[in-house]
Formats: C-alpha cells, sequence, structure tokens
C-alpha cells in the first residue's frame, strides 16, 4: 500500500481528505468524535515532518448548492484545535485567491480546514474543472476518508488522478483496509455475521456478499419483518419493506444451498406505538398481536444469538438488534454487544461498523473489548461487497 508512513513531507502543501461527518447536537457539541480522533495519527504525523496540512471534508448531504449554516465545519474545526492542541485555520471556502493566499501563507506545522466540500455541487458530479482547481491547492494527496471511500467524488477519488506519484492513503485508511482484508481472506471459522439494521433494501447486496463468507448470519432490527412476513408470518404493524419478501426469500434459499445457516428472531419485544413509554410484551414470532409493533428481539432470541456469537471465531457486526435509542428497546442490542466483547476475549476477531453499532458499542462501554470498529458504515458494507472502493482504486491506481 502507498501509505505516508515511509514519506517526509516536509515543507510540501499536504491535501488530506477525512471523513468528519459527524453528529452536532442542538447546541454544536460533536455528540462522537470517534471519526476525528482516528484521523489524528495521520495529521500529527504531518504536522511532526513539518507539512502544511489543508483538512477537506464533506459533512451532511447540504442540497442548496452554497453555504448552509447547519453543515459547516467550523464546529469542526474548534473540535479538531483542542485535540491538536494548536489552532486550525478554518475558510468559509474553498476556491478562489482567499484560499489560495492562505494556503500559501501556511507555515511548515501548519493546519487549516476547507468549508464543508459538498457546499460545491461539483464535488459530488466528479466534476473535473473543479478537480483540478482543488488540486492546485496541494503538492501531495492523502486520502485518509474511509468513511466516504465508496462514493466517487471529487475530494474523493478524482482528485487522485492530478497527483500520480504523490498520492497516499493515512494511517486510518490503512488500518482499515488492513483490518477488513482480514475479514475476508482466510478469516478463522466459524464466521458470523450479525445484521441489524431498519431496512434490508440498504443491505441485499452486502447480506449476499456475506452469503460467501459466513457460517452464521443472525439477522435482527427491523429487516427481520421481511424475512418473517416471507415465511408467511403474521407481523402486526411492524415495518417491513412488503417489495423485499422476494429478495428475503432468495436470500434464504441461496443460504441453504450454500450451507449457511440463518437465524431469524423466535420471540420479539412488541409496542403497541412507536415511544419509549409505549405498552410492551414478549411475545413467540408466532403469536404476533395484529395491532402492535416489534420493537426489539426477544429475550430467547437473544440467548440463542449469543451461544453462536460466543461460538464464534471472527465476528462481523453491522446494524442493531432493535430501536436501542429508546432504553425499554436496547436489551437484545445490548446482548449482542456483551456476547460480542465475550467472544473476544475469548480469542474471536470482531469487527463493528456502521454509525448504529458503534454508537451502541460505545453506549454500552464496550468499546474496548472488540477487536476493530470501523469509522465507515456503507463503505464498509461496500468494501466487503466488492473487495474495493473507488477512494482505493484513486490511490493504487
Ligand atoms: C457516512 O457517514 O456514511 C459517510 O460520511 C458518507 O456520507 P454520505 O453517505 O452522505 O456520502
Amino acid at each position: 500500500m502507498k501509505c505516508i508512513k515511509d514519506v517526509n513531507f516536509k515543507g510540501k502543501r499536504v491535501l488530506v481528505r477525512v471523513d468528519f461527518n459527524v453528529k452536532l447536537d442542538d447546541r454544536k457539541n460533536i455528540t462522537d468524535d470517534f471519526r476525528i480522533r482516528e484521523t489524528l495519527p495521520t495529521i500529527k504525523k504531518l504536522i511532526g515532518d513539518g507539512a502544511r496540512v489543508v483538512i477537506m471534508s464533506h459533512s451532511g448531504r447540504p442540497k442548496k448548492g452554497g453555504f448552509e449554516e447547519e453543515f459547516s465545519l467550523i464546529y469542526v474545526a474548534k473540535h479538531l484545535s483542542n485535540l491538536l492542541g494548536k489552532d486550525v485555520v478554518f475558510t468559509q471556502e474553498l476556491l478562489g485567491d482567499n484560499v489560495t493566499n492562505l494556503v500559501n501563507g501556511l507555515k511548515d506545522g501548519d493546519v487549516m480546514l476547507l468549508e464543508n466540500i459538498r457546499f460545491y455541487p461539483e464535488e459530488t458530479k466528479g466534476d473535473e474543472a473543479f478537480a483540478q482547481r482543488l488540486a492546485k491547492l496541494g503538492d501531495c494527496y492523502v486520502n485518509d476518508a474511509f468513511g466516504a471511500a465508496h462514493r466517487s467524488h471529487v475530494s474523493t477519488a478524482v482528485i487522485a488522478k492530478y497527483f500520480p506519484n504523490d498520492k497516499y492513503f493515512g494511517f486510518l485508511m490503512e488500518h482499515e483496509v488492513i483490518n477488513l482484508q482480514r475479514l475476508m481472506q482466510n478469516p478463522q471459522k466459524p464466521f458470523t455475521s450479525v445484521i441489524g439494521g431498519a431496512k434490508i433494501s440498504s443491505k441485499i447486496s452486502v447480506l449476499q456478499s456475506l452469503l460467501n463468507i459466513s457460517d452464521n448470519l443472525l439477522i435482527g432490527g427491523g429487516m427481520v419483518f421481511a424475512f418473517l412476513k416471507a415465511q408467511g408470518k403474521q407481523i402486526g404493524k411492524s415495518l417491513c419493506e412488503d417489495d423485499c419478501l422476494q429478495v428475503a426469500t432468495d436470500l434464504m434459499t441461496k443460504a441453504k444451498e450454500k450451507g449457511v445457516k440463518i437465524y431469524l428472531p423466535i420471540d420479539v419485544v412488541v409496542a403497541d406505538k412507536f415511544a419509549n413509554d409505549a405498552n410492551r410484551k414478549v411475545v413467540d414470532i408466532d403469536n404476533m398481536p395484529p395491532d402492535w409493533l416489534g420493537m426489539d428481539i426477544g429475550e430467547k432470541t437473544a440467548a440463542m444469538y449469543n451461544e453462536v456469537i460466543l461460538n464464534s471465531k471472527t465476528i462481523l457486526w453491522n446494524g442493531p438488534m432493535g430501536v436501542f435509542e429508546m432504553s425499554n428497546f436496547m436489551q437484545g442490542t445490548k446482548s449482542v454487544a456483551e456476547a460480542t466483547a465475550e467472544a473476544t476475549d475469548k480469542g474471536a476477531f470482531s469487527t463493528i461498523g456502521g454509525g448504529d453499532s458503534v454508537a451502541a458499542i460505545n453506549l454500552f462501554n464496550l468499546s474496548k473489548r472488540v477487536s476493530y470498529i470501523s469509522t465507515g458504515g456503507g463503505a464498509m458494507l461496500e468494501y466487503l461487497e466488492n473487495g474495493t472502493l473507488p477512494g482505493i482504486e484513486a490511490i493504487l491506481n
């Protein structure tokens, strides 16, 4: 891999693409800075070398084509400055004389963060002219934005061609790829994938790919109801993508052919409304009341899933088992998180990815007891699906 490790960037203007797409609360505090902290080794190495570091990132999905306060990176700039213990120059623009002057005025070891690159619609369109202009701000290009590496955007992929001999992976990116390769190439068996989340439609291709490497597939979250309905079960008012029932059936057939065991809930926690203070009860999967909706896996299911996890040597977890943000429906997700930590203590290799699962593992204070936490949600899933990503290919080729 073309990593920054063996290169000295002294005096160079280094354009670094990171993924600082993080959540802020109403008071503009960053609620989870994991993605930012994970880029610090790269930024600190560049500062240590005496590079002039110019950081680019997106935040959210602005649509207006220009500045939108709610997507500004200004709060991230302040946070980054605190983490680094030094000033971070922030610009409200990306291009133009002001920015060029600021970049050219940077001294060795200085750090600058450009405003949200998606304020320019050219970014997501992969616009060549925009890439060319942006590239003029740097002598070298470093991609450390694993979380956005599945996007063929200007700053994640297109720009790399303007640095044919000066493009590198940052440490975060290198780390992600090494860990995901470990999952995909000769993983220790049994390999268990725990896949949850609301919608089966967003995970169809990854579920198909996981059938090639997993021994067990444990399904949780809202997507279970497509599988259960496809099996002819009554699911009450539970969330269900009716146009995905055939997909669910096909996945179950394919799994059988491949000898992969798909596990579905045998009991669920149901509620009479989608709220934490709803009336709730645990029912067997064949007894779902018509006016209630499934909010979490039940205790018997959690025990069954835990046993599979504890007998696994490789575990991949993406997506919560229920509505874990509501304290009355977090137990299934908590129990899977605890089993994953316990299996890791016993020697299994565990990887967690996806914003919600990462938030859950942090909420339960278990992040130190799993092998690896990915900064990518969609990127991790696409990597597992295709074995590479546009942002990776752009550096390699
Ligand atoms: C993410 O949070 O998954 C990444 O930052 C990518 O964001 P996007 O889905 O808006 O491209």
